[in-house]
């Protein structure tokens, strides 16, 4: 089944795509507006749109990018890190993030997920909750600015 057939929660015409180094322009301006405070430097939105061992997908509302989500694998660790995940502001409230993040773990197929979000991050963190995220822990002062990092797990495979 084609990657665009698996979405029957998104009927509003968007459609998630796997994303690849030609995006780097609509996932840099998207990681602009989405995150005025820790957007990456273009280096680091290079690599995470060309290193092996990404899962990186695009939502698409015809030509246009609105979402992206990547995640990576950490397997010595036996789990995968979001390691962004974003939808333009205009497109919010649509379903879009939860289904990026629903799509990116299932294609990760790792029995445990973890991601960092600012404690401050209250739509985010709601979006985890409601995914099946819990907190894990939390790293201090680690966003600019000095706001801690809340880390999240989700257990996708209790017997792993
Ligand atoms: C977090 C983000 C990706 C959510 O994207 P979205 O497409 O609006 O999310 P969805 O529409 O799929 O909503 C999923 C759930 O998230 C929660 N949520 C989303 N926006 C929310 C808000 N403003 N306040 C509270 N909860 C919210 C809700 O639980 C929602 O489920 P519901 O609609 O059944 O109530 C988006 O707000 C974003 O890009 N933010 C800036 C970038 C960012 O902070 N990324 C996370 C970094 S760790």
């Amino acid at each position: 089944m084609s990657l665009e057939n698996t979405l029957p929660q998104l009927d509003t015409g968007i459609r998630i795509k796997r994303a690849d180094w030609r995006d780097l322009g609509a996932v840099r301006q998207l990681e602009e507006v989405c995150f005025p405070l820790d957007s990456w430097p273009l280096l680091e939105i290079i690599g995470i749109l060309t290193m092996p061992g990404v899962v990186r997908l695009k939502a698409m509302d015809g030509e246009k990018t609105i979402g992206f989500v990547a995640g990576e694998y950490r397997r010595a660790e036996g789990l995968a890190w979001i390691a962004t995940i974003c939808v333009h502001p205009d497109e919010r409230g649509r379903g879009v993030g939860r289904t990026l993040l629903a799509m990116c773990e299932s294609r990760l197929r790792m029995p445990r997920v973890r991601l960092t979000v600012r404690e401050s991050n209250a739509a985010a963190i709601e979006m985890y909750r409601q995914a099946g995220y819990t907190e894990f822990g939390r790293w201090p002062r680690y966003y600019r600015g000095g706001e801690d990092g809340l880390v999240m797990e989700k257990i996708l495979d209790k017997r792993r």
